[in-house]
């Protein structure tokens, strides 16, 4: 078993409120809550899920409050969790497959609200997010679902990004999701923050729709970036094994597209294509004098997905690139992207390699910026944290004996509200110490990046992927 293996271990405990103990000190101003998303359950009917996106989502709150720090953690009860709990069965999800008629269904009608994503904020209501178009609402207090979340239009999509985007000036939040079909299409949509609907920005129709994660938003543009990672829709309908993502393929010869739309004509405005790259995460993007600016973690190629089959991470088969596999699966890659557009070719520059689950400071969102923050992946044996000058490539790094981290989120000091200083504020990150097989949520300096605190979990915390902070939470 690779040390890392508690990582991927089921988690029994739900707490209500527990008082952590911290050592260090948590900054008094730090008031509101940190809500993570993630698995928890990685066998069902007594058979391990294929993939770890595929275990059932739980929800973990850190709720901060003068230095003090309060836990609690819930399964999101969902009906893919009942019929887990109850029946045994796993609903079709992202590379777990159900049976043929199960797959159909999934498409058609029927998806997955195993929403162990991401969560966000949207028209008032706390919501849990995954890639089927289903929202799960959840109580921000206890954790509690509440049910789906519907909008009020008729937007047909399939495959949906959970990596909305909230953009303050515009007053809306920008999606997009893939249409499958007869004809296949991505959507991009806005929902304006005072009502629970989809507004259709812009449409694109493409032959071969490709595994989209998330996207890249400027003021003036959307940036749907297309990796060759593409699937025959038709392929879905097929009898035989399979869950959603293993029908795609690399067809490096496509290249990678940079689709840019102009969000207020929703004009596809250019559509460069460069040397083929897989991603998951953009990290932030910007308006440039001659086009767009795109930061994202960049892979050679769609092997990342491979090596977080269980199989692979469980260190079996399947991992691509030596007998560690995870955390040593395929590098993610810093890269900055100068996508013109006036059909110039697309210049590519690499800033840090070892890297995932990126975030940057809420006021930098969709504006020149200095500062990314994200998981360090290069070393083996344990995952860090890093923060990285997006300028320079300059960085500063926390690394642990035998420690785990996962995706570092900033929250800026309520002093800085309005001034320039992007990095003034706390860094707040799950770790999970693979010896004592116990987590902790642990408190990083924005500036220096030392330690200011940790909250010790009194057990572990299955690797999880995405949260958000939100400081009206305090209860
Ligand atoms: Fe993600």
């Amino acid at each position: 078993m690779p040390a890392y293996s508690p990582g991927f271990r089921s988690l029994d405990a739900e707490r209500d409120g527990l008082e952590l103990a911290v050592e260090g000190e948590i900054p008094a101003w730090l008031s509101g809550s940190l809500v993570r998303n993630g698995p928890a359950m990685f066998e069902v009917g007594g058979r391990r899920v294929e993939h770890w996106f595929d275990g059932l989502a739980m929800l973990h709150k850190f709720r901060f409050a003068d230095g003090d720090v309060v836990y609690s953690n819930r399964f999101l009860r969902t009906d893919a969790y009942r019929k887990a709990v109850e029946e045994g069965t796993l609903s079709n999800q992202f590379a777990t497959s159900g049976g043929y008629l199960e797959r159909l269904r999934s498409f058609v009608g029927k998806p997955t609200d195993n929403a162990n994503v991401n969560v966000a904020r949207l028209d008032g209501e706390y919501v849990a997010l995954t890639e089927t178009p289903r929202r799960v609402r959840f109580d921000p207090e206890t954790l509690s679902a509440r049910g789906d979340l519907a909008y009020e239009d008729d937007l047909a999509g399939h495959h949906v990004t959970a990596h909305l985007q909230h953009d303050r000036e515009a007053g809306e939040t920008v999606g997009y999701m893939t249409e499958f079909g007869r004809r296949n299409r991505y959507h991009v949509y806005g929902v304006p923050d005072d009502r629970p609907e989809r507004v259709p920005l812009a449409s694109v129709e493409v032959d071969r729709p490709a595994y989209l994660h998330s996207f890249a938003l400027t003021p003036r543009h959307v940036v749907l970036v297309e990796p060759p990672y593409v699937v025959n829709p038709l392929r879905f309908l097929l009898p035989g094994g399979g869950g959603f993502v293993d029908h795609f393929e690399w067809r490096p010869e496509r290249g990678t597209r940079f689709l840019v739309f102009d969000r207020s004509s929703g004009e596809r405005v250019a559509e460069p294509r460069t040397n083929p790259f897989f991603f998951f995460h953009t990290v932030n993007a910007f308006e440039s004098d001659d086009g767009v600016v795109v930061d994202l973690v960049a892979y050679d190629d769609a092997a990342i997905v491979d090596d977080l089959f269980m199989a692979a991470v469980e260190g079996g088969s399947g991992a691509s690139r030596d007998a560690e596999p995870f955390p040593n699966a395929a590098e993610g890659v810093l890269a900055r992207f100068r996508v013109p557009l006036d059909g110039g070719e697309v210049e590519r520059r690499t800033t840090y390699r070892g890297l995932e689950l990126p975030r940057v400071a809420p006021a930098a969102r969709t504006r020149p910026y200095r500062y990314a923050y994200g998981q360090a992946t290069g070393r083996r044996g344990g995952n860090g944290l890093a923060k990285v000058d997006v300028e320079t490539g300059e960085s500063r790094e926390w690394w642990g004996e035998a420690k785990y981290a996962g995706e570092p989120i900033f929250v800026p000091d309520p002093e800085t509200e309005g001034t320039s200083d992007e990095d003034r504020g706390v860094v707040l990150a799950p770790v999970l110490d693979v010896e004592t097989e116990r987590s902790m949520l642990l408190v990083l300096d924005g500036e220096t990046f030392a330690e200011r605190g940790r909250a010790h979990v009194p057990h572990h915390i299955p690797f999880g992927f995405h949260g958000e902070f939100f400081p009206e939470v305090t209860s």
